[in-house]
């Protein structure tokens, strides 16, 4: 694309950055309608790998949008653009050897998948957060469904704009149904597993 941009190369590299950490890098991409429990989730996974000693941040959708992705809205093709600057950034931060755990609502499918494709399958680990409509209408945390239902805010997930449910999601969790700590227990549980994290 910029033939006048060369790629560098460190000297230290990820792999060194991994054995230094005692842990891999990967990204885990929470999805889910909003109000599905996404950032809560994430937050409660980082804090019991941190005390595992692990390096780890959580990249928030509302966080994000005060700042990087401050200039989108809720278009499809602001959405896009907001999981591709989310994608390229985890890229980068795996690539220094940390966890990524990324909670943004990533509507689309095909975006979701571009971000897998781009930083390849062994890295990107789905989880879909999964809880009904209605659920997440009821919790109404921030009270969005109920000014979406009003026609206050255009473009809301769920209401006037679609979600595409995963269908290859690594990690499925049903957070009507269990708990924080339980769907964050099956998480972990997973990474010890896929040799990703060391067992305690
Ligand atoms: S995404 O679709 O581009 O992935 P993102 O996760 O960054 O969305 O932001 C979602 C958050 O923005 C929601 O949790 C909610 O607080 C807020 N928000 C404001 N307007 C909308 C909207 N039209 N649709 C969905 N979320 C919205």
């Amino acid at each position: 694309m910029h033939s006048n941009i060369q790629w560098h190369h460190a000297t230290v590299t990820r792999q060194r950055r991994e054995q230094q950490n005692r842990h891999k890098s990967f990204i885990l991409w929470f999805t889910g309608l909003s109000g599905a429990g996404k950032s809560t989730l994430a937050h409660c996974v980082e804090e019991i790998l941190f005390i595992r000693g692990c390096r780890t941040y959580v990249f928030d959708g509302d966080n994000v949008r005060h700042g990087l992705c401050s200039d989108l809205g809720f278009s499809d093709a602001d959405r896009a653009e907001n999981i591709r600057r989310i994608g390229e950034m985890s890229k980068l931060f795996i690539d220094s050897g940390g966890i990524a755990l990324t909670a943004f609502i990533s509507p689309f499918r095909r975006d979701r998948d571009k971000v897998r494709a781009s930083v390849g399958p062994d890295d990107f680990i789905e989880i879909y957060c999964h809880a009904p409509l209605d659920v997440c209408e009821r919790r109404d945390v921030k009270g969005l469904y109920q000014k979406a239902r009003l026609g206050l805010v255009s473009d809301f997930t769920g209401i006037s704009s679609p979600y595409e449910i995963p269908q290859q999601a690594e990690i499925v969790v049903m957070t009507d149904k269990h708990s924080v700590e339980d769907c964050a227990a099956q998480i972990i549980e997973y990474l010890e597993h896929s040799g990703r994290i060391r067992p305690t």
